[in-house]
């Protein structure tokens, strides 16, 4: 998904404020579980929610993507990684807090996926531990054949990537065409983004299935609303 973006990704994504972000989630992991001191991120991409949410708790992050990985552990050094997939991987401890953000969840693109996920990061929670999934779009919001064009600018570095948003049965699919500029010269390329879309109801059954009922805020801490719940105890 992102063997070739992976040391872009920081810039593609500039527009997004990490910081705040993070500060919203902390606030509200206190509010529903004051005694919180661990976290792990589901999908944690380049760590940049880490390196924020590291100052108030001890997180640790997971993603299937090696190349993510090694730019999120240059970024954290002192935090812990592990590669893994979120619907199968098992570590043998549990969380305080277990998050997913920008809707790394619709990666895992179908429903069972979306219940195994879920299930899995409800697994790594102690009892009374608090979840936060970030959705991805809803299939009766999602426009198709929508045409999306992005720019990032730096000094020695731009990048304009565009796409048409397709569908593919219950899927979004995005194949993204990127045109790098460096110092070097410029480049061009291609990395197929595909990820599930499910309803309000799926998400909200996936919880139930995993013994959390999901609580539902539209604006969420960047704009694309989240689902959250704490394991009963
Ligand atoms: C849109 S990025 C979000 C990354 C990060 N959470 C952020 O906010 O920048 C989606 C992330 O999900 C990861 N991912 C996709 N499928 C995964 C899976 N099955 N298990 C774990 N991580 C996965 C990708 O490698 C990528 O890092």
């Amino acid at each position: 998904m992102f063997k070739k973006t992976a040391t872009f990704y920081d810039a593609l994504y500039h527009f997004k404020d990490y910081e705040e972000a993070s500060e919203k989630l902390v606030t509200l992991i206190k509010q529903y579980r004051p005694e919180a001191k661990t976290l792990l991120d589901v999908g944690c991409g380049t760590g940049k929610h880490l390196s924020f949410l590291s100052r108030h708790l001890q997180a640790e992050g997971l993603d299937l993507d090696l190349g993510l990985l090694e730019v999120a552990r240059k970024r954290c050094p002192d935090l812990t990684f592990y590669h893994g997939d979120m619907c199968q991987f098992q570590l043998d401890q549990q969380y305080d807090a277990v998050v997913c953000l920008f809707s790394s969840i619709g990666y895992v693109q179908t429903k069972e996926n979306l219940s195994k996920a879920i299930q899995n990061m409800v697994n790594h929670l102690v009892s009374g531990g608090f979840l936060l999934i970030e959705p991805w779009l809803y299939p009766d919001q999602y426009w198709e054949k929508h045409l999306v064009a992005n720019y990032a600018d730096q000094p020695d570095l731009k990048i304009a990537w565009m796409y048409v948003q397709e569908r593919e049965g219950d899927t979004s699919l995005f194949d993204i065409h990127y045109q790098v500029g460096t110092k070097d010269g410029i480049e061009n390329f291609q990395e197929i983004h595909q990820m599930g879309l499910w309803s309000d109801q799926e998400y909200r059954d996936a919880f139930q299935k995993a013994g959390i009922e999901a609580h539902y805020d539209q604006k969420g801490l960047f704009g694309r609303g989240m689902y959250f719940g704490t394991k009963s105890k």
